[in-house]
């Protein structure tokens, strides 16, 4: 809550909460705990891993280090905002075909800022997919998959976008 006891107020994934949560806490506890929203994982708890990536007004932040004050009135996107289950949404569909995974725990944040990425550039060079997702880490090596899963989502999101003939 804030200083003079007001409820926190926040969107995400477009429904509006007003919560009853210290302002220092991290949004990612306010997430998962407060909110039941397990996309964003936790990894580092510093700010290094990006496990806890979420979008913030459509960009990527790391959740753990936030606190849930600093996005207050503000937009927060996180996996489950993202696509579901039956109609993933075409980066979710990317890495799920291009088998992108292997223990799966960075998923979440390489999912969450290869969609950052494409927002901004729809069309990065390797080299920017590179850079972008620098500060995403995956232990189990799966880096190759990731790349060409962040290409065929660029393609599925261009073709998605080609008017109909
Ligand atoms: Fe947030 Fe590692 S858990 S960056």
């Amino acid at each position: 809550m804030t200083a003079n006891g007001e409820p926190i107020e926040l969107t995400v994934n477009g429904r509006r909460h007003a919560l009853q949560v210290p302002a220092d806490a991290p949004l990612l506890a306010v997430l998962r705990n407060d909110l039941g929203l397990n996309g964003p994982k936790y990894g580092c708890g510093l700010g290094q891993c990006g496990a806890c990536t979420v979008l913030v007004d459509g960009r990527a932040a790391r959740a753990c280090v936030m606190p849930v004050s600093g996005v207050a009135g503000r937009s927060v996107t996180t996996l489950e905002g993202l696509g579901s289950r039956e109609a993933p949404h075409p980066v979710q569909r990317a890495f799920i075909e291009a088998q992108a995974a292997q223990c799966g725990y960075c998923l979440n944040g390489m999912i969450m800022s290869t969609v950052a990425l494409l927002a901004r550039n729809p069309a990065p060079t390797e080299a920017q997919v590179r850079d972008a997702l620098s500060h995403n880490l995956c232990r189990c090596g799966t880096h190759l998959e990731i790349l060409a899963a962040v290409g065929l989502a660029a393609k599925l999101l261009a073709d998605a976008q080609e008017p109909l003939r």
